[in-house]
């Protein structure tokens, strides 16, 4: 077995490697002058079973491209099979058409992965639990809700969870039921379709004199999670935190975070976040361990 780090994910893979207390097979990722890369496998690989980890936030395409290249690089060196550890699957939330003329951008993704070679996918906190029926091949699908239940328990009795919008009822439940059904609240959130603007509309359950924690699954522009904030505040909350699987940091994210109301956001490292991009309110808890087991016990 061989595992490969892309260039999007190096650190997790790193850590996931310890783990699975093996090293990280070199790999030659060279850029040409205009962004073309050209990959080489330097290990040994035919009959072997390798895994990739690459994740694909920011710059969302390029680190997409480097992905379908390696794994063609892989299959074409004779791998027997190519897991490839995507923490955070980026197109996700086009996992359907939402406006007639739209693309399923997820499917195209999808496509291309089992068509270089992909044999399994590992990946985490999907946006919508029916996204493994777009692959073909198997999909484990991972989280770090359970990780983030254990940090929630350190905030005190006096907390209730807040999903950001409906598509987030789903993990807000999973994480009240996993300490031991404690309260929650949802906010109704709107989004724009052409424009992507968001409004709230409501919020539905009781903050007031409470310990808000937001959960999502992911974390772009920062806008719902600090709308959902100013929101929870005005109707009485007395401090909020904010739980996100993935946070992929668009924008200025970082800066609007650090200026909002909150008092800290946890992410996980399904997503590397650069060193420009941390700031003092940012916490981020790792999954190589989960990915780690995961991959150990598909072996
Ligand atoms: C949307 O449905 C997702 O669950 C997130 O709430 C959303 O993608 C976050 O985006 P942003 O941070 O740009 O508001």
């Amino acid at each position: 077995m061989r595992i490969f780090a892309g260039s999007s994910s190096k650190n997790l893979a790193r850590k996931i490697s310890g783990k699975l207390k093996m090293d990280l097979s070199p790999v030659e990722i060279f850029v040409f002058p205009d962004g073309e890369k050209r990959i080489r496998i330097k290990d040994k690989v035919l009959g072997q079973d390798c895994i990739v980890v690459q994740s694909a936030g920011i710059p969302t395409d390029e680190n997409y491209m480097e992905l379908f290249i390696m794994i063609d690089a892989l299959k074409r060196s004779g791998a027997k099979s190519v897991k490839t550890v995507i923490p955070y699957l980026g197109y996700q939330r086009q996992d359907h058409i939402f406006r007639e003329g739209e693309a399923v951008s997820l499917e195209v993704i999808a496509k291309i992965l089992t068509s270089v070679g992909m044999t399994e996918l590992f990946s985490f906190d999907f946006h919508s639990p029916k996204i493994p029926e777009i692959f073909s091949v198997p999909v484990h699908h991972l989280s770090a809700l359970p990780q983030f239940g254990e940090k929630i328990k350190e905030l005190g009795r006096n907390t209730v969870l807040v999903a950001p919008d409906m598509g987030g009822i789903r993990r807000v439940k999973q994480i009240s039921e996993m300490l031991g059904n404690i309260p929650f609240a949802t906010i109704e959130k709107n989004r724009d379709l052409s424009s992507g603007e968001i409004s709230n509309s409501g919020l539905t359950g009781d903050v007031r004199g409470k310990i808000a924690v937001i959960i999502d699954d992911m974390i772009s522009t920062a806008v719902t999670i600090v709308d959902a904030t100013n929101l929870l505040i005005e109707e009485g909350a007395i401090k909020v935190f904010a739980f996100a699987t993935h946070g992929v940091f668009a924008r200025y994210a970082d800066k609007i975070l650090q200026k909002s109301k909150i008092e800290k956001v946890f992410v996980s490292d399904t997503i590397e976040v650069p060193p420009y991009k941390i700031f003092p309110k940012l916490e981020i808890i790792s999954i190589a361990e989960v990915t780690a087991k995961a991959l150990r016990s598909n072996q």
